[in-house]
């Protein structure tokens, strides 16, 4: 065999340092700088998951992005949603999580083993004052060769997690010996919650869902946990004295609700629905 001559070693040399640049050419980092404070603009990306530049990434990454507000889940049209490498786009699925603030989406197909993807967020996403995400997202990161993070839903349990967790902040107020329950949203049993609760449109937030199966993004009962500024009344749970709101609920809960929410709020128990 011949051993590859010093030029045809300096050409490819030069061609992998010219395929170098182009990719650094394609790919800026995203201008993500979480010190310059919230532009006079809508949600600014704060964290990404996978990191820019991050190697070895499992082939079925679920990628995270974090915002400094909320997303307007109306806007999450997944054609505004890139994730390509050369050639080759993948189609996503993507939901918005207001607890975490996080956009989660994740490829319909697992991806290409080492090899460098782009993913983008174009124009037409906006937070829920209306304002377009601002600067926008784009990112790359590179696959390794195995699969391992494919779980953008986490399964709840609703009588063992959720129920209980309705019962013991709200059902005081929703429920119980309130009846029906304030503002008619009655938490503390399955029937009052799938009656008030659950597609039922708020009343302060007319337009909007208490609780939107699948769209944790889009239930308003979700921001009255976090005290969003823009809810009407008081943040959630109210104080029992009635003077403002108590302390909020664990985050955990909050997370376990919103999780519940984003597999459709399903009253049955994941193990149930095993077969
Ligand atoms: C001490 C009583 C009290 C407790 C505890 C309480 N609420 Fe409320 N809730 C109210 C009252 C009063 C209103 C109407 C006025 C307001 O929104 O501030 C209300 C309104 C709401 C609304 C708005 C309904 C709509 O249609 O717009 C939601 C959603 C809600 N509560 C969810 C919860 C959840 C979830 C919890 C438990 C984490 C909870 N509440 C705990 C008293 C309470």
């Amino acid at each position: 065999m011949k051993a590859p001559s010093p030029v045809s070693l300096q050409t490819r040399l030069t061609a992998i340092a010219i395929v170098l640049l182009g990719w650094t050419h394609c790919a800026p980092p995203p201008e993500i700088d979480p010190d310059a404070g919230v532009p006079p603009g809508g949600p600014v990306p704060l964290a990404t998951d996978p990191m820019n530049g991050q190697t070895n990434v499992f082939k079925d990454k679920v990628i995270r992005i974090t915002f400094s507000d909320h997303l307007d889940s109306r806007s999450l049209n997944v054609d505004r949603i890139d994730l390509y490498s050369g050639p080759v786009n993948l189609y996503t699925n993507a939901f918005y999580d207001p607890i975490r603030s996080q956009l989660i989406t994740w490829p319909s197909a697992t991806m290409r083993g080492s090899a460098i993807w782009i993913f983008e967020i174009e124009e037409g996403i906006v937070g829920i004052d209306g304002l377009p995400v601002a600067p926008g997202v784009i990112m790359h990161f590179k696959t390794g060769e195995e699969k391992g993070d494919n779980t953008p839903y986490i399964r709840r349990s609703f009588n063992s997690e959720i129920l209980p967790i309705f019962k013991q902040h709200c059902g005081q107020c929703h429920g119980g010996s309130q009846g029906e329950g304030f503002s008619e949203l009655q938490l503390d049993t399955l029937e009052g919650i799938g009656d008030t609760a659950i597609a039922v449109h708020s009343q302060q937030w007319t337009g909007w869902q208490r609780i939107s199966p699948y769209r944790p993004g889009r239930s308003y009962l979700l921001y009255k946990l976090i005290g969003d500024a823009r809810i009407g009344g008081t943040p959630m749970p109210r104080a029992l004295d009635f003077d403002g709101a108590a302390d909020p609920i664990p985050l955990e809960d909050q997370i376990a609700l919103s999780d519940w929410i984003a597999t459709g709020a399903p009253f049955f128990d994941p193990e149930e629905n095993a077969d």
